[in-house]
């Protein structure tokens, strides 16, 4: 594998599992030291040993909670290079607006949008210290194309992520510090896997848009964000990076 982040100093969020275990261990494969922040502490620790890292138990809604995750990775590791804020949820109560309810809306866009402005606010002054620095925050295609299957309140949250990386990738630009999201197509994970195990039609539904004809494996999100996070992507900031196997490109898709 190559040694793009050699040196380099990571936080994943959301590294227990997932994309965020897929680039845990693609950041540490290509060289570098990983502190995996996630809520659930024995997946986040097997992560963290696995990749010969740090696990910090974080709730990334929690604003005390985030800022110590940051010093904590700088007081272990010295500096922060890479932010991948990746932790987010969507559970079946955020559903139709009709239906979904003001407790699920607020819970998600606190997972999904509120937790990814604590962690840049708290990143960047780390990255403004040393000079540079790599964020990644995860959005979706959903930020970008409508859903006749919705999920609203998701698809909102991931709608301000985008909007608040191109502001901040923007921004930071002169100060050699590039923020870009990253918006996944669907991606073969547990719970994906779970849901259309046990209803067919609606992976069926999903599939038909995909001009690859498959969902996406976790490793092939992650070699994404491995390339955003390394000085591959020098050029690339307060884009809109679509790992979406052309779902965002289609109009008919082949037979
Ligand atoms: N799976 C997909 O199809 C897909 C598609 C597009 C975007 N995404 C986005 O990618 C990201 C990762 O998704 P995934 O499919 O790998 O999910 P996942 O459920 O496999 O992993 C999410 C991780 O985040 C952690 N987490 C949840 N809430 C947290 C909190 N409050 N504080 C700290 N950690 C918390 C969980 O413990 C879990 O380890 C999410 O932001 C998701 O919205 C996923």
């Amino acid at each position: 594998m190559v040694q793009r982040l050699e040196g380099r100093v990571a936080v994943v969020t959301g590294g227990a599992s997932g994309i965020g275990l897929a680039t845990v261990r693609r950041f540490a494969n290509e060289g570098a030291k990983v502190v995996v922040a996630d809520l659930d502490p024995a997946s986040g620790k097997a992560a963290a040993d696995e990749a010969g890292g740090l696990f910090v138990q974080v709730d990334v809604t929690d604003e005390e909670q985030v800022k110590a995750l940051f010093q904590t990775t700088v007081d272990t590791y010295g500096k922060l290079d890479i932010a991948f804020n990746n932790a987010g949820i969507s559970p079946p109560d955020d559903d139709s607006i009709l239906t979904t309810g003001i407790e699920a809306w607020d819970r998600v866009q606190k997972v999904n949008l509120t937790s990814v402005y604590l962690c840049c606010k708290y990143a960047i002054p780390h990255m403004q210290a040393n000079g540079k620095g790599s964020i990644v925050n995860t959005a979706s295609f959903v930020a970008t194309m409508g859903a006749a299957t919705s999920q609203i309140s998701y698809t909102a949250s991931k709608g301000g992520v985008l909007a608040m990386s191109r502001e901040l990738g923007v921004q930071f630009a002169r100060e050699g510090i590039r923020v870009n999201a990253l918006s996944p197509g669907p991606v073969n994970t547990p719970l994906l896997q779970e849901l259309f195990a046990k209803d067919p039609e609606r992976a069926a539904r999903r599939l038909v848009h995909v001009p690859l004809g498959r969902f996406a494996e976790p490793e092939e999100i992650a070699a994404a964000v491995a390339f955003l996070a390394s000085d591959d992507s020098s050029f690339m900031t307060a884009s809109n990076f679509l790992v979406d196997g052309g779902i965002a490109g289609a109009y008919v898709t082949p037979l």
